[in-house]
């Protein structure tokens, strides 16, 4: 890994001010000056970089965003079918990593997967209030102006043997009949189809287009993953 990344990741600063400690000779890397920003750095060597003399408590913590692709569990392992895990590369299989939350099986889109068990926590606490945005596709009667403004004042869900349960103000976004756009801040089970059941509509195809400012790059194909920038990470964490 670049070893701007590594103390950025690790919290001594933003990306442009490691970059300047980097330049003014204050990281060493086993003794020696290390100012390129872009020198890259192996996972064993990482103890041995210095921050004005001291070792660096380098985060061991990695962030990744998955296209998961339709037909496979939110899971790193399972008997019988495919699941996400089986998408790592084999380097990667020792790292602890888990998904944040969960997507449904045909579900596709943005998946987090970290071994950071506290970002993890956070981002799927009821009190996180991130924007993840959901392109939906839906049989039934077109969404209609209707359900946009009950959708935004909080729908409370009337299901058979639960008990009611308020959900807080969502955004739809109507696109074309049988497909609109959801963006929530909350993620309770099955949050979009059950929302989507309550108005008497069936979703038929389900893509998660972000989680706050985290997309998928362009071109990444389902199945593929990226490391997270330390901005990227940032602005999870913010
Ligand atoms: N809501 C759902 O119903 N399914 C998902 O996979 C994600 C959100």
């Amino acid at each position: 890994m670049r070893i701007d990344k590594i103390l950025a990741n690790s919290g001594y600063g933003t990306r442009s001010q490691v970059k300047e400690f980097l330049r003014s000779g204050r990281v060493t890397l086993n003794g020696e000056v290390v100012s390129d920003p872009g020198f890259s750095v192996f996972d064993k060597d990482i103890s041995s970089i210095c921050l004005d003399g001291s070792p660096i408590a380098a985060s061991q913590h990695l962030y990744f965003c998955l296209n998961k692709p339709d037909g496979y569990l939110t899971a790193m392992s399972d008997d019988r079918l495919p699941c996400v895990g089986d998408l790592l590369p084999d380097h990667l299989k020792t790292k602890k990593l888990a998904p944040v939350g969960r997507l449904d099986y045909h579900t596709t889109g943005v998946l987090l997967i970290t071994n950071d068990g506290d970002l993890s926590h956070k981002l799927t606490s009821p009190k996180w209030h991130k924007e993840k945005v959901y392109l939906v596709s839906y049989e039934g009667e077109a969404l209609t102006e209707k359900e946009v403004e009950s959708f935004s004042k909080g729908i409370t869900l009337l299901e058979k043997g639960h008990e009611p349960e308020r959900l807080k103000p969502a955004k739809l976004i109507l696109l074309s009949p049988g497909q609109c756009r959801l963006v929530l801040t909350e993620g309770k089970t099955h949050q979009v189809k059950r929302m989507l059941a309550s108005q008497g509509r069936s979703v038929v195809a389900l893509h998660r287009e972000s989680i706050g400012s985290l997309r998928l790059h362009e071109g990444q194909k389902p199945g593929e993953m990226y490391a997270l920038s330390s901005e990227e990470i940032d602005s999870l964490k913010d």
